[in-house]
């Protein structure tokens, strides 16, 4: 979503405002703005669309000045025009901002009511206009911010310039990631480290509720009731070379291509191969204890945690429940003592999945987290903390995060087992050979990618395509239907195998591909019958099984994706990779915008 970063330079910041927004982009956003102060007063470029539209105005109009903010914009209220991007300039204050401000109708009847009028139908402005009539009624920059502050209900990281001041920028943040880069005689404020990689990795991450003032020489950060804190300062480990395509076309391509080593990577920490036992962090309550499992989570991610309800319901013996994050709180689910509450993101900041979170924790459960981002929101609030060592993900639609997920699940199932007395050792020593096998499995299902790719025009050709699959393959259809949908733009429905002759059976005809996912097992036969019904219709299946399944049912296929041997276990991951090949091939067949789909946004901070 929306993109921020301040910089207090020694030079002119445009051109490193730009190239931080750059390495934005990944968040997804359709308009973009910097304002710099220059001889005392504000100067601004906005423009829609893309950066490189910015970047053509910077070119015939160049912006210089010392100090600035800059803004990507993913658009809430308002459409996504020039006059809606950000900065924002009331008076003696120009701001951007991530979030929404849900009482800003309220504030904006109040404000016009005074005589006030607005530029944009933004509820950024808003903001913008009360500080701007604290400083009216005499306020200085800081005690104009305080006084503001309070007003705001909703969620925001906010960071603003004053006219007239080049040695100042104030940051906000409520429920919106918002850091604080300390450099050499320089200052910033960003979204995210990735955003200040290149100038700094000295991070300060600011809390919840906190609020800091920068100058070029100090930095103040004061909690929500106005009282000076100290927030660590850590070395972020990102540089700007992560965020690099390599040799790759995009960065989709690159992250499904690094998931043998990520997935690696990421089991290194939960495994130890030589014992026969899965590794965890100690968590600080007792895993034995554990009677029920929620899990909340949006998106891929939700998804690993469909895959990972089978795992802990099959291992573990422990009921897992289920949710959507935006749906969750306003069940009003039954959360009983003696419950974890589990929470998978990526970004670990996804706005639901926070709420949902904090939600559970009011309601006494113990929170267990797996993210990519150890210093994200969610990891910072967790009891448990699982991270996922994917590295940094760029490219909206998730990839290798995903992966990562279903591995570090797989062995939270084992430990959680364990813990419980429901797995005996020998089982536990399978899990982890198992698992141990999965990057090279996923090297060889990467080794299909030119034949995933000859397949493309296939699918590209279709109106609707249909994903088929069964038990923790059921999950993989949706991620595959997902996958096509968000950078595709074909729609697309994941389906369980049996569930199809109840309603989307009536779409089947010889234009609508059918992608069938069934590694040979128990239910095998069961799938290959729902897809004799697809045939039967006339409906073009595409078989992704493995050589013995294709063997018995691949005649009936109009295309078959071989995958290798592997155990059920870790088939969820192996299977990720074609579906991910296909809507990645398809997307590039359609020429759309694989890493940056249009209306989606990487990382998902409003309600
Ligand atoms: C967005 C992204 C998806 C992601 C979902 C959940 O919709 O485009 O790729 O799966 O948010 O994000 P999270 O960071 O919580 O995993």
């Amino acid at each position: 979503m929306c993109g921020i970063i301040g910089i207090l330079g020694k030079g002119d910041v445009t051109d490193q405002l730009v190239a931080g927004l750059r390495r934005l982009e990944y968040r997804g956003y359709d308009s973009a703005g910097v304002c710099t102060i220059v001889d005392g007063h504000f100067d601004r470029r906005r423009a829609e669309g893309k950066l490189d539209n910015l970047a053509k105005k910077l070119a015939i109009d160049p912006l210089p000045g010392h100090i600035g903010i800059a803004h990507t914009r993913w658009a809430t209220h308002g459409a996504p025009t020039e006059d809606n991007a950000h900065p924002h300039i009331v008076g003696d204050v120009t701001l951007v901002h991530n979030g929404i401000i849900e009482n800003f109708k309220e504030l904006r009847d109040e404000l016009s009511a005074e005589g006030r009028s607005f530029a944009s139908q933004t509820d950024t402005e808003v903001v913008a206009h009360l500080v701007a009539r604290e400083l009216e009624r005499g306020k200085g920059p800081i005690e104009a911010v305080k006084a503001v502050l309070p007003r705001l209900h909703g969620a925001f990281a906010l960071a603003m310039m004053f006219k007239g001041h080049d040695n100042l920028l104030v940051g906000a943040r409520l429920g919106a990631p918002l850091v604080v880069g300390l450099g050499e005689g320089e200052n910033y404020l960003g979204s995210d480290a990735l955003a200040l990689a290149p100038m700094t990795q000295k991070i300060a991450y600011l809390e919840e509720g906190d609020w800091a003032v920068l100058s070029r020489e100090k930095i103040e950060i004061f909690d929500r009731d106005n009282k000076p804190v100290t927030r660590e300062v850590t070395l972020s480990g990102v540089s700007g070379a992560m965020i690099d395509k390599g040799n790759h076309r995009h960065f989709m391509q690159k992250e499904i291509f690094e998931q043998p080593v990520v997935v690696a990577q990421t089991l290194q920490a939960y495994l130890k191969p030589l014992d026969g036992k899965v590794a965890l962090p100690i968590p600080e309550f007792d895993l034995a204890e554990v009677k029920r499992v929620t899990i909340v989570a949006c998106g891929t991610s939700y998804y690993a945690g469909l895959v990972a309800k089978y795992w802990f319901e099959k291992f573990a013996r422990v009921p897992v429940d289920i949710d959507v994050a935006s749906e969750f709180r306003y069940r009003e689910p039954v959360l009983e003592p003696g419950g974890l509450a589990l929470f998978i993101s990526q970004s670990g900041e996804t706005a639901d999945t926070l709420a949902a979170l904090r939600h559970c924790r009011a309601e006494g459960q113990k929170i267990a987290v797996v993210v990519n981002v150890p210093t994200s929101s969610m990891a910072r609030e967790a009891d448990l903390l699982l991270p996922t060592n994917a590295g940094p993900e760029i490219g909206v639609a998730s990839t290798k995060a995903f992966t990562c997920q279903l591995a570090v699940l797989a062995a939270f199932a084992a430990n959680l087992a364990r813990a419980k007395g429901k797995m005996p050792a020998d089982e536990e020593r399978e899990i982890v050979k198992h698992l141990a096998e999965a990057p090279a499995a996923l090297n060889a299902a990467l080794a299909h990618d030119e034949e995933i790719e000859k397949m493309a025009p296939l699918v590209a050709a279709a109106r609707d395509v249909l994903y088929l699959g069964r038990g923790p393959d059921y999950p993989m259809a949706l991620e595959g239907a997902l996958k096509l949908k968000e950078i595709s733009y074909i729609h697309a429905e994941g389906y369980a195998a049996g569930e199809m002759k109840h309603g989307p059976i009536a779409l089947i005809d010889d234009s609508v591909p059918v992608i069938v996912i069934a590694p040979s097992g128990p239910l095998f036969e069961k799938t290959v019958s729902n897809m004799q019904e697809v045939a039967a219709r006339g409906g073009r299946i595409v078989l992704i099984s493995d050589a013995a399944g294709i063997a018995k049912a691949g005649e009936g296929a109009v295309a078959t994706i071989e995958m290798p041997d592997c155990h059920p276990l870790i088939q969820p991951l192996v299977y990720a990779v074609p579906v991910q090949l296909l809507a990645y091939h398809v997307a590039v067949a359609k020429g759309t915008d694989v890493d940056q789909p249009r209306n989606l946004a990487k990382s998902v901070t409003v309600e």
